[in-house]
């Protein structure tokens, strides 16, 4: 293990259901910054890709979305996909957010505990998400109209991986993702990086009996979880290092716009990137972000044209 590599969690990257589900969701219910609005960098059908983060887009706050019902598309949940997404809420706050979601219409599907932590899960675009309590977390939240300052999430506390095979996933995790095992609990195995804490934990759960779910995009599945790298040469290290463990499927590094991302899939069948930030106010300036569709690259139709198709196919109303 070599810490400095891997900082921490960067953002995840869900295939939901419509644009309006997803803002009414991490902006009204959860409380995030809608901070770019772009669309799926590759293939030839424009779907949205919708960003929610703190102020700033900070790595371990950005939460990225594909709606993907105009589509048709629907994604089977299972093994080798993250299965759940924490967001780290201050101590003394679940009973705020347990009524915080009765008055928004989102059912509490379960109260836990984990590894000494209380957890709240809910269920948007079918996927679950949990907040949990962290009296360690210092983040700034976002200043959000929906959520009071004193309860705000300040980001990412952890992601769920759900594997079929810990051997493996766990080398992995250690050698070539270079994060430490720190914690067990039940069927859980907490890693994490450097220092450690909310936003630079993953939580693998061993589930051998679990179907695979669907890797392609498709609605109601997490696609991949980016993990954040602070240069180039630490993500082309990450990349050499797994390589050298025989995980010769790491793709080149691609832009995408806001930062820069390798993408592989580990023997747990999650799929991993390694992300070198580069800002999303480079396009937009503060008071705008998040305000106007920014075009991605592949798509030669005239910009006006897209901006109208997609508003008319998946309406988005802040
Ligand atoms: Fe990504």
């Amino acid at each position: 293990m070599e810490s400095g590599l891997i900082r921490g969690l960067h953002h995840i990257t869900l295939c939901t259901s419509t644009a309006q589900g997803d803002v009414d969701f991490f902006v009204k219910v959860i409380g995030q910054r809608f901070i770019k609005r772009t669309l799926f960098y590759d293939g030839r059908i424009p779907i949205y890709h919708l960003y929610f983060s703190d102020a700033d887009g900070t790595p371990g706050t950005v939460m990225t979305t594909f709606p993907m019902r105009r589509t048709g598309l629907t994604g089977r949940k299972g093994s080798g996909q993250f299965t759940a997404i924490a967001y780290s809420i201050p101590g003394g706050s679940i009973d705020f957010w347990r009524e915080h979601f009765r008055r928004n219409g989102v059912a509490v599907a379960e109260e836990s505990e984990r590894f000494g932590e209380k957890y709240l899960r809910v269920v948007h675009a079918g996927i679950d998400f949990e907040v949990v309590e962290d009296r360690t977390d210092q983040r700034k939240p976002w200043k959000s109209e929906y959520v009071p300052e004193q309860f705000a999430v300040r980001g990412f506390h952890n992601w769920t991986a759900t594997v079929r095979e810990l051997e493996d996933m766990d080398s992995f995790m250690t050698g070539a993702w270079h994060l430490r095992q720190t914690m067990r609990d039940g069927r859980f195995t907490r890693y994490e990086a450097d220092a450690g804490g909310a936003g630079r934990r993953i939580d693998v759960l061993h589930s051998p009996d679990l179907r695979q779910g669907t890797w392609t995009l498709a609605e109601g599945i997490v696609h991949h979880g980016a993990f954040d790298v602070p240069d180039y040469d630490a993500q082309a290290r990450v990349k050499f290092d797994t390589e050298g463990m025989g995980f010769t499927d790491f793709s080149d590094r691609k832009n995408r716009g806001y930062f820069e991302s390798v993408y592989v899939r580990t023997p747990g069948g999650v799929m991993f990137e390694a992300t070198k930030s580069l800002g999303f106010k480079m396009d937009e300036e503060e008071s705008m972000l998040g305000t106007e569709l920014k075009i991605s690259p592949q798509f030669g139709m005239s910009h006006d044209d897209l901006r109208k198709l997609m508003q008319v196919e998946d309406p988005i109303h802040v």
